[in-house]
């Protein structure tokens, strides 16, 4: 039997209807998703953390990521950057299939940027340093044009509202400052997506508010957010759609029509839960919610 090769694929994909892949939300009247994923598998050993999860996200959307721990939500999220491959299933940026993923491919061309719960950044260093520490290649022409860089960094700063200086050291910030300067790399280098796993988690509670206002003003710059937390609340308040993984797969997308309680969407977690173990089918609760 023939193996199928690359464009093999492309081909099938591109005359397969639309309503194949899932995560379709009802709100988007004709706008392409910016990126797709389909049919995403990802196994550890024995257990399947990433189950055919099919999902769109759109330009100025924020889309909230939740379920039970264990879900498989940064196993996902990994899968988007690169830092695993997925054993099955492809994506989709800009309507052209992408077959290979690593944290590079990632980066440059799917244009996804990820902000870790342990922000990934270098305390003895400056801000505008920590900016350009991220790409390789500009880490040379930081050596030859300290000035633009910074000149860049400010400007940046500045979109993000923030009253950090390119100059403070990235140590001596709070631990919300630090998640503005992770989320301005987002920036400098124009990704499209970005991808928070539990921003929340490692800042005092007090510096919420800020981390939701960044998501909103993400979405505003036009930019595909992906956020993953535990408090309800913060993703009912953002959120344009939320879905709920449940065991690897998505149990249930929904729109936020921001009618929807914290007691409704830990129900529908619940379901969805509840609904795989009995043996059910991806995408649907038993009864709507
Ligand atoms: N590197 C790994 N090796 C083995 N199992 C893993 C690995 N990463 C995640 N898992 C397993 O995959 C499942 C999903 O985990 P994870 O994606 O971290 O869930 P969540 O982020 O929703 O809490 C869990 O059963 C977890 O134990
Ligand atoms: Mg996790």
């Amino acid at each position: 039997m023939k193996m199928a090769t690359d464009p093999d694929i492309a081909v099938q994909l591109a005359q397969m209807p639309t309503e194949v892949t899932g995560g379709k939300a009802t709100g988007h009247q004709g706008v392409p998703p910016l990126l797709s994923v389909e049919h995403l598998v990802k196994n550890f050993g024995p257990v399947r953390a990433v189950d055919d999860v099919s999902l769109d996200f759109y330009e100025g959307e924020v889309l909230g990521l939740v379920g039970d721990n264990g879900a498989g939500k940064s196993t996902l999220l990994s899968l988007l950057t690169g830092y695993n491959h997925a054993d099955s299933g492809v994506f989709r940026y800009r309507g052209k299939l992408v077959t290979h993923t690593s944290p590079s491919t990632s980066r440059k061309s799917l244009k996804i940027e990820m902000i870790y719960q342990h922000l990934d950044l270098a305390p003895d260093l400056t801000v505008w340093q920590n900016l350009f520490l991220a790409e390789e290649k500009r880490r040379f022409k930081i050596l030859l044009d300290k000035h633009s860089m910074r000149h860049r960094a400010t400007q940046v700063l500045e979109e993000l509202a923030s009253k950090i200086r390119p100059d403070d050291l990235v140590g001596a910030l709070s631990g919300g400052e630090q998640q503005v300067v992770a989320i301005a790399r987002a920036l400098l280098f124009e990704r499209d997506i970005v991808l928070m796993d539990e921003p929340t988690a490692a800042i005092s509670l007090n510096k919420v508010r800020d981390v939701l206002d960044l998501v909103l003003r993400l979405k505003r710059l036009g930019k595909a957010v992906v956020l993953v937390s535990h408090r309800l609340e913060d993703i009912l308040e953002v959120s344009d759609r939320i879905a709920i993984l449940s065991r690897g797969a998505i149990a249930q997308i929904v729109d936020n029509d921001h009618q929807i309680s914290v007691t409704d969407l830990a129900r529908m977690m619940f379901e969805g839960a509840v609904y795989r173990a009995a043996g059910g089918e991806n995408g649907k609760t038993s009864e709507g919610v």
